[in-house]
This record gives C-alpha cells, sequence and structure tokens, in this order.
C-alpha cells in the first residue's frame, strides 16, 4: 500500500520559486500531469475523463438555462418554450444539457460495471469506489429534480409517484412527504425547492469529486491484469506506469472526441428521442398520463421498486418493500469491497465469475427493459427475477464463487504484461526506445 513514489517537483524559476514557498500549486499541477499511470490501461479507463467534462458541460449549459428558466406553476414550462424558441441558441442549450444528463449516465454506467469488472472496489480502494456510490446517489438525485423543473405531465406525474412513496415509510413518512412537497400537494413549493437543490447538487458534486480523484492519486489505478504497481523505488514504477500527459491525456481525448461526436449526433439530429412526448404538454393534476416512465437511466431501479407486489415477511406492506428494494439496490455496491472474498483483482482471471458478471449485465439490461414496460402480463415477474439476481449476485455469488473458483495465472507485473502485447514496442522512456530503428 502506500502512494506511488513520483519524481519530486522543483521550481526553476524565481515566479515559480515565489508561487511554490507560497501556495504548492504549481507541485499539485505537476504531480496531476505527471502521474504514473499504468501503461497497459484499455478504453474501459476513459470513462472516469469523460465524466469530468459532462459534469463540466452540465454546470455551464445548467447556468445558462438558470438565466433563463423561471419558477411557478404556469411560468415554468412556458420559460422553458421561451428558452427554446426566443432566448438565442437557448435550443442548443436545453438540448445539451437533457442530453447531457443521459450521457453522463451512460458514461457513468460503463464506469461503475468497469470497477465491477476490474475489482476496482478492492482494498486499497474502498473509500474511493464509496465516493463513487455517494457521487451516484447524489446524480440520480439531480438528475430526478432537473426532469420537474419543465414542469411538463411527465415532470409533474414522475414527482408525484416517487416523492408519495415517502409516505410508506413508517412514523415519519407523511412528515417527510409533506416536507419534500413543501405544503401538502405537489405544485408551486415542491417546484421551488426541486429548482433550489438541482443547482446546488451539482457542486456537491464536484466536491465529491475532487475527493474521488484524491483518493484516486493517493492509491494509483488499477488495471486490467489487476496486478498492483510495483511501489518499491521509482526505477520500478518508471517500469510499470507511463506519465499521465501525454500518454493518456491523448488516449482520454481521442476517446472524448468519439463520444461527443455520438452526443453531438443526439443533440442535433435526434434532440428528442431518448425523452418522452408527455413531457411537452403542460403539467396537469387532473389528467393522468396512461402510462407514467421515468428517464431511461432510472429503468433498471424503478423495475425493482415496482417487483414488490406483495408484503414482505407478513410485516412489510408491498409499497414499502418496493422502497427498500430500490434503494437497497442501489446501497448494497457500497458494501462490495467485502462482500467480494476472491483474492484476485480483475475477472480477467476468474473463470467462473466471469459468466455470472455476464448474468448482471443482462439482468441490467433485463430489469432497464421491464422498467419501461407497464406493470402488466410477465413483466411483474421479470422484475421480480431480475430483482432477486441483483441481490443474489452481490450477497450469494460474489462471496461463494470468490471461495470455490481457482484463479487463472497471473503476469507477474505490469511490465511483463506489457512487453507480451507489444513485444516490438518499448515504452517510451525507456532506454530501449531510445535506441533508432533498425
Ligand atoms: C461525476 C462522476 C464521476 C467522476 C467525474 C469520476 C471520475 C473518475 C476518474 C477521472 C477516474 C480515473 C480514470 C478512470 O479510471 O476512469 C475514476 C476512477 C474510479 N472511479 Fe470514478 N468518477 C465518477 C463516478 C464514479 C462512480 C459512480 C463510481 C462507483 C460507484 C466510481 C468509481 C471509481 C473507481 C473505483 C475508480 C478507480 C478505477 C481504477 O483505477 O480501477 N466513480 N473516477
Amino acid at each position: 500500500m502506500g502512494t506511488i513514489p513520483q519524481e519530486h517537483y522543483e521550481p526553476k524559476s524565481d515566479s515559480a520559486k515565489w508561487i511554490e514557498s507560497r501556495l504548492p500549486v504549481l507541485g499539485l499541477i505537476d504531480h496531476l500531469r505527471n502521474f504514473p499511470t499504468p501503461k497497459n490501461l484499455n478504453y474501459a479507463y476513459v470513462f472516469g475523463g469523460i465524466l469530468v467534462l459532462f459534469l463540466v458541460i452540465q454546470i455551464v449549459t445548467g447556468i445558462v438555462l438558470a438565466m433563463h428558466y423561471r419558477v411557478g406553476e404556469t411560468a415554468s414550462f412556458a420559460s422553458v418554450e421561451h428558452i427554446m424558441r426566443d432566448v438565442n441558441y437557448g435550443w442548443l442549450m436545453r438540448y445539451a444539457h437533457a442530453n447531457g444528463a443521459s450521457f453522463f449516465f451512460i458514461a457513468v454506467y460503463a464506469h461503475i460495471f468497469r470497477g465491477l469488472y476490474y475489482g476496482s472496489y478492492k482494498a486499497p480502494r474502498e473509500i474511493l469506489w464509496i465516493i463513487g456510490v455517494l457521487i451516484f446517489v447524489a446524480m440520480m438525485a439531480t438528475a430526478f429534480m432537473g426532469y420537474v423543473l419543465p414542469w411538463g405531465q411527465m415532470s409533474f406525474w414522475g414527482a408525484k409517484v416517487i416523492t408519495s412513496l415517502f409516505g410508506a415509510i413508517p412514523l415519519v413518512g407523511e412528515s417527510l412527504q409533506t416536507w419534500l412537497w413543501g405544503g401538502p400537494f405537489v405544485g408551486e413549493a415542491t417546484l421551488n425547492r426541486m429548482f433550489s437543490l438541482h443547482y446546488l447538487l451539482p457542486f456537491v458534486i464536484a466536491g465529491l469529486t475532487v475527493l474521488h480523484i484524491w483518493a484516486l492519486h493517493h492509491v494509483g489505478n488499477t488495471n486490467p491484469t489487476g496486478v498492483e504497481v510495483r511501489k518499491e523505488s521509482l526505477e520500478t514504477v518508471k517500469k510499470d506506469t507511463v506519465p499521465f500527459t501525454p500518454f493518456y491525456v491523448t488516449k482520454d481525448l481521442f476517446a472524448i472526441l468519439v463520444f461527443l461526436t455520438i452526443y453531438a449526433v443526439f443533440v442535433y439530429f435526434a434532440p428528442n428521442y431518448l425523452g418522452h412526448p408527455d413531457n411537452y404538454v403542460e403539467a396537469n393534476s387532473l389528467v393522468t398520463p396512461a402510462h407514467i416512465v421515468p428517464e431511461w437511466y432510472f429503468l433498471p431501479f424503478y423495475a425493482i421498486l415496482r417487483a414488490i407486489t406483495f408484503d414482505l415477511f407478513w410485516i412489510i406492506p408491498a409499497k414499502l418493500g418496493g422502497v427498500i428494494a430500490m434503494f437497497g439496490a442501489i446501497a448494497v455496491l457500497a458494501f462490495i469491497p467485502w462482500l467480494d472474498t476472491s483474492n484476485v483483482r480483475s475477472t480477467r482471471f476468474r473463470p467462473i465469475y466471469r459468466w455470472w458478471f455476464l448474468v448482471l449485465v443482462i439482468d441490467f439490461f433485463v430489469l432497464m427493459w421491464a422498467g419501461a414496460q407497464p406493470a402488466e402480463g410477465i413483466v411483474p415477474l421479470v422484475s421480480l427475477i431480475g430483482t432477486i439476481y441483483w441481490f443474489a449476485h452481490f450477497l450469494i455469488v460474489l462471496p461463494v464463487v470468490g471461495l470455490i473458483e481457482k484463479p487463472l495465472p497471473r503476469p507477474e507485473s505490469i511490465e511483463a504484461d506489457f512487453a507480451a502485447k507489444h513485444p516490438h514496442d518499448p515504452a517510451p522512456g525507456t532506454p530501449a526506445a531510445a535506441q533508432p530503428a533498425e
């Protein structure tokens, strides 16, 4: 354990020395720039950088939208139409923000499943992982509140369905619900507090992200082999890693460009594809939409919420059971570092767990499908089976498979893994790379 040894920064110019002796910010920039990063990272490791970019996109477009948005039972819907029609490039800001939320979630799901596959959560990265889970919860809360703001039919009914869930909590439920609503019903007071919190939470996410990256830089990245960087000396570190700049800056930038291109296709050519047409109908408390569905990124957890249609253990009513299952499905993620009993980090070397991981991914998409369907026919059964597997995966499969599985042989170092894959491609900076090609 311990931090990765890195060359110490020495300011050279007088002005740099002046600044550094007062605030060691240049040393921090140097640390970030040259951070020793395993040289065998694949494209699954680009999503963290993409997430940072999308957090910035959401904050910038959101601040511009807030300049023109107004809160009010009739004002909100009208102000969004005003943004779309009258504000210069307002349509672009709105579509960039709405689709940005979707792409933020695509990246976060890829980032989480990468972490699960490569065992990123295992010691010494438990705190890094738990901060990630907190970010995920904060992202969900932010996206939920943002969706309420245009005050369309889905905004209103979605807010009503989800906030009413809190009413199912024994003793404090009703007070909690009134507190969330800001009164006896979902109305202008609710909208006002949703706006206030929707503006606040992204900055909480930004703060958590700083902690997340701080923890990352303390323990270092994992890599697809799961074998740690050899930290004995600067020499061994140099054999296993490359400096973040320019190697991973270039790789991350390439991935960002590809991701932004797909995002731009949605923003410019299919801006409403991921949304729901009912949200272009103004909120009406007297007309319930035929089928209330949340945004796609909530669907797996919405399916879990609806999966419990019966009283649990004779004492927990179905509605409360659904609420517990939904929050439990996210909370269980925080305990994974202690539920995984395997002494091998990367699933690449886990011949049995590999298949169970595939089942988990399929389960996630099946739940997503079930969440989008009306709760009739086989949908409740599919949701229930999907929910049972979600919990069984983390509470049973992960601990048991880790104990019985015989892992495959792993490379002895990152350097060896890299050399085996790139026999003619010595890492830059090594003496071999300095030789002219024969
Ligand atoms: C705003 C959201 C987030 C941002 C900006 C962010 C940022 C980053 C960055 C820049 C990295 C390093 C690059 C990489 O490995 O991709 C990273 C690594 C990591 N993140 Fe996140 N992250 C976010 C959300 C999450 C979530 C929701 C989780 C888990 C629930 C998570 C868990 C991790 C873990 C475990 C690592 C270490 C990966 C490894 O080295 O194996 N992150 N994150």
